[in-house]
């Protein structure tokens, strides 16, 4: 069974993919709505999280653990490597990140995130390991995440507040821009009329799905 989790509803979008490419794949999901939003929170906060949410999969019957969420990924996967040694755990920052890379032609990737995210700068190390000429260009995005969770996925307000965080991304003229939070997908089509039909979008959902299609796990 595939434990997955998410401070909320937004690592939905991973298991959406997980069931259009393996429709039988047996799932647990954790949305952890008490705690949420997480990119808010403290490195420590989400590491602890993190560990509690991925006991509770374990205990009920997870064999493989997916950390739907950008903002755990980011600041917790190290922590629960050390915490699970012999659980396989998958992240989304890294098959994200390798996308960006074999997609972008003028080797200007934005990224969108929680503030924890962005901060980490996870995702400008990942892809200058792969590439190295690459220019990274992060904006944080707190809004969004409660206005997703509100179900404001087409309000004037959202599409004001988007235009507000996608501005400076739009002025670098990036060529392809990672939504670095799994609840974006969710507002996929306001982004990319935002940013621009030329723009590749990286929906971390289906990076890290190619991943875990392309292995095998334990049941
Ligand atoms: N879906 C989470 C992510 O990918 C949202 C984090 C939050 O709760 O702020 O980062």
């Amino acid at each position: 069974m595939i434990g997955i989790f998410d401070s909320g509803l937004g690592g939905l979008t991973v298991v959406k993919e997980i069931f259009r490419v393996m429709p039988d794949a047996p799932i647990l999901y954790l949305g952890d709505l008490a705690r949420m939003p997480y990119g808010t929170k403290s490195k420590e906060t989400i590491c602890k999280y993190a560990e509690e949410n991925t006991r509770f999969l374990l205990d009920h019957g997870a064999k493989i653990i997916v950390i739907a969420c950008n903002t755990a990924s980011s600041l917790a996967y190290d922590h629960l490597r050390a915490k699970f040694p012999d659980t396989p755990i998958l992240e989304v920052v890294s098959p994200a990140a390798r996308k960006a890379t074999e997609l972008t032609k003028n080797n200007k990737i934005g990224v969108i995130g929680t503030r924890a995210t962005i901060s980490s700068k996870i995702y400008e190390k990942k892809i200058m390991e792969l590439k190295s000429d690459a220019h990274v260009f992060g904006a944080s995005a707190p809004l969004l995440v409660s206005l997703i969770e509100e179900g404001w996925l087409d309000k004037t307000e959202t599409k004001m507040i988007l235009k507000k965080y996608l501005h400076p991304l739009k002025k670098e003229q990036i060529d392809t821009l990672i939504l670095g939070c799994t609840h974006f997908p969710l507002i996929k089509g306001l982004i990319q009329h935002r940013i621009g039909k030329r723009v590749n979008l990286i929906d971390s959902a289906e990076a890290v799905v190619e991943d875990l299609a392309s292995k095998s796990y334990p049941d």
